[in-house]
């Protein structure tokens, strides 16, 4: 398959994925992977769930786009669905995780904006941060290297260390409209934040009058079990970003927000052609209704701590590769010894037939399908336990595999 003419922005790897079925790929040479990334943490279903693409089918045959213009019953039923199940009180559907990122930092700002207090701009984010790639979500993204070249970032972002509670106490003032904080940061290594962090973060916002917005693009829609990660933590937002796994694949992006901003944005203040388009939507609802009928909640509970298990496993056979490992949920890392580049070890298991991601901190990441079943878990572990073990012989790491 020739990538010529594709634009140079990403690293794929040299596969071509030609189907998907539960927890497989399978490529055009007909070899199967067993996919433990599951398109970064998107298909929380797996690939190709027969009620996901018969809700697809079946909407693409009535109704695939109307606008914004109108009502449309799959936009609204999902709204309300959503709504229902978060306790938060309206929806807006964009297209991805950042564009629901950039509604929550505009719906933020123009909130204070209608208060009366025009001053309050600052989006306070939090060292280690991913919010997504377009300037606002951009500029509420920690690591630099996102940003390298791309200025001049708008302004009016600041940071304060993740999980320091004194710290936040410190950074926050009046001119704060929003605090924004993933409950487990993904991109830089897969962090669970502590609920003292985010009880703090909850009891300052209220203080100081700002918005808590949790970015759950890539926590949440149950990949810690609850359908959203807040309310594995206890802590209510008055925000919640959506995105990856709300389809199970089809793109879609969404913001919930709570009762204290829901005059903020009135008509004409922000839209987008595609939101809430029929067929993710019902897609969405259909991704809802599975989680429903096999309780995915409880499923997630006990694969979690199976998986936990396995882990710890290898982090103590394979103590001189392995430096740490981190997780809430089906949401997972290893940390390697800074001597395997990560991208060697993904390589690797790739070749053993595993696919998995890799993030901050030369970090193994881990998002399965959240339907994984124990017998997946067993062959995910033997692929690592035999990558590892090459590499605690000695092999080098870019040539693992074979
Ligand atoms: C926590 C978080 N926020 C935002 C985004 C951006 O989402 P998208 O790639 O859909 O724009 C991501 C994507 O990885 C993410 O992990």
């Amino acid at each position: 398959m020739s990538d010529d003419a594709l634009l140079a922005n990403y690293n794929r790897a040299p596969i071509t994925i030609v189907r998907g079925e539960g927890c497989y790929l399978f490529d055009d040479e007909g070899r199967r992977y067993l996919d433990f990334i599951a398109g970064i943490a998107v298909c929380a279903l797996g690939h190709c769930h027969p009620w996901i693409s018969q809700a697809i089918a079946e909407q693409s045959r009535t109704l695939v786009h109307a606008s914004n213009l109108y009502h449309h019953e799959p936009a609204g039923t999902l709204a309300h669905e959503l709504v229902t199940r978060s306790g938060l009180s309206r929806a807006f559907f964009c297209n991805s995780g950042t564009e629901a990122n950039e509604a929550a930092i505009k719906l933020a700002r123009k909130r204070a904006f209608r208060k009366g207090e025009p001053e309050r701009t600052t989006i306070l984010a939090c060292t280690g941060s991913f919010h997504g790639r377009t300037y606002g979500s951009l500029a509420a993204t920690a690591n630099d290297h996102y940003k390298e070249g791309f200025g001049p970032m708008p302004e009016g972002f600041a940071f304060t260390p993740f999980n320091d509670f004194m710290a936040l106490d410190k950074n926050f003032n009046s001119s704060v409209a929003a605090f924004i904080v993933e409950p487990v940061q993904g991109e830089s290594g897969v962090h669970p934040a502590s609920v003292e962090f985010l009880a703090m973060a909850r009891h300052l916002c209220d203080k100081h009058g700002a918005l808590l917005i949790f970015d759950e693009i890539q926590c949440g829609m149950g990949r810690l079990g609850p359908l959203f990660a807040f309310q594995r933590f206890g802590v209510t937002p008055d925000v919640v970003t959506m995105a990856k796994a709300l389809a199970n694949g089809l793109p879609i992006g969404a913001m919930l927000v709570g009762q204290d901003a829901i005059d903020a944005l009135q008509p004409g203040d922000h839209g987008t052609t595609f939101g809430g388009s029929p067929v993710p939507c019902a897609a969405a609802l259909a991704h809802l209704r599975v989680r429903d009928a096999i309780d995915l909640e409880s499923y997630v509970a006990i694969r979690e701590v199976q998986f936990m298990a396995r882990l710890t496993d290898l982090a103590l056979a394979f103590p001189n590769v392995i430096a740490g490992l981190r997780g809430m949920g089906l949401l997972c890392a290893l940390a390697l010894n800074e001597k395997y580049p990560v991208a060697d070890v993904v390589t690797a298991l790739r070749e053993h037939g595993l696919l998995v991601g890799s993030a901050g901190g030369n970090s193994l990441r881990f998002a399965p399908p959240l339907i994984l079943s124990e017998e997946n878990i067993d062959e995910a572990y033997e692929a690592l336990y035999e990558v590892f073990s090459r590499i605690q012989e000695g092999k080098p790491a870019a040539a693992l595999a074979g």
